[in-house]
């Protein structure tokens, strides 16, 4: 699909491709990308259900495990966004590292060389100055050693190969995503943020200024939002529990 470049769009990369976006991250992501002006490439496998239209976007049907459908959708971007996301289970998860693996391959084909991918501070999980005993020694290990093992695992996977990947990439490590209408001001640190709560208006925010900004750049951080955050009993009954 051709595109009209308007006089309204500001940076770099002005396509983007952007890696589960049907997700509640990714949605808001595209349409912050497209309301900044980009050309976005919205990639779901479920594009009858993407609830977007613009005219500087195009929804492509891919499956991120498919090398053939990923160059296509890779082919002529400026920079890679991914918000993909699977649930956690006990069987082995490699969604995340493979299907990175089959962006990273693809942006090497096609020379595209910035990339931003959303971990999770549960890669690197440490107790946080407000989680107590209960939340620090019991659920933390419990999610990250039991019950999210496999996705984390695959999560450090995939930070490896990003790592590794020679392009210009930052790893984008959240805390426990929750619903907030408008974005605030977020803290962003190099490695574990001492926040439990990442707000994905704030994440989205985020994810589309690395695009302006090169010093973050080959940088593994993490993004909290401390203003308004939920407590933990309404975080567990609105995302946790409710299937996220
Ligand atoms: N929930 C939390 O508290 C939390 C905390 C830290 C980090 N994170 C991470 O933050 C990110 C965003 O989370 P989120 O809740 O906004 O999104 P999400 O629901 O975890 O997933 C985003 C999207 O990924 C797509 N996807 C999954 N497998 C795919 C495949 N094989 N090919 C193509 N697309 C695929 C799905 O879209 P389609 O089905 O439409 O293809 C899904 O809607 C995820 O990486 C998540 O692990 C979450």
């Amino acid at each position: 699909m051709e595109y009209e470049i308007t006089d309204e769009q500001s940076g770099v990369a002005r396509r983007i491709a952007v890696f589960g976006a049907n997700g509640p991250t990714g949605r808001l992501l595209t349409g912050r990308a497209l309301a900044a002006g980009r050309l976005v490439t919205a990639v779901t496998r479920r594009p009858e259900s993407f609830p977007l239209q613009h005219d500087r976007l195009r929804v492509a049907g891919a499956d991120v495990l498919d090398p053939v459908a990923v160059d296509e959708v890779i082919a002529g971007q400026d920079a890679v966004l991914s918000t993909l996301g699977v649930p956690a289970g006990k069987e082995p998860i490699t969604t995340y590292s493979q299907g990175t693996a089959t962006i990273v391959a693809a942006m090497r084909r096609h020379a595209v060389r910035r990339l931003a991918v959303v971990s999770s501070s549960g890669v690197d999980p440490q107790s946080y100055s407000d989680g107590g005993f209960l939340f620090n020694r019991v659920l933390l290990p419990y999610v990250t050693r039991v019950a999210g093992r496999t996705l984390y695992d695959d999560m450090r996977r995939m930070e490896q190969l990003v790592g590794d990947s020679g392009l210009d990439w930052t790893i984008v490590r959240p805390s426990g995503l929750y619903h907030r209408p408008a974005p605030t001001d977020y803290t962003v640190v190099d490695g574990h943020a001492d926040g439990r709560f990442t707000a994905r208006v704030d994440l989205a925010a985020y994810l589309l200024a690395l695009l302006d900004d090169d010093r973050h750049i080959h940088r593994t951080v993490g993004i909290i939002t401390t203003t308004d955050t939920p407590t933990l009993l309404r975080w567990l009954r609105t995302e946790a529990l409710a299937g996220r």
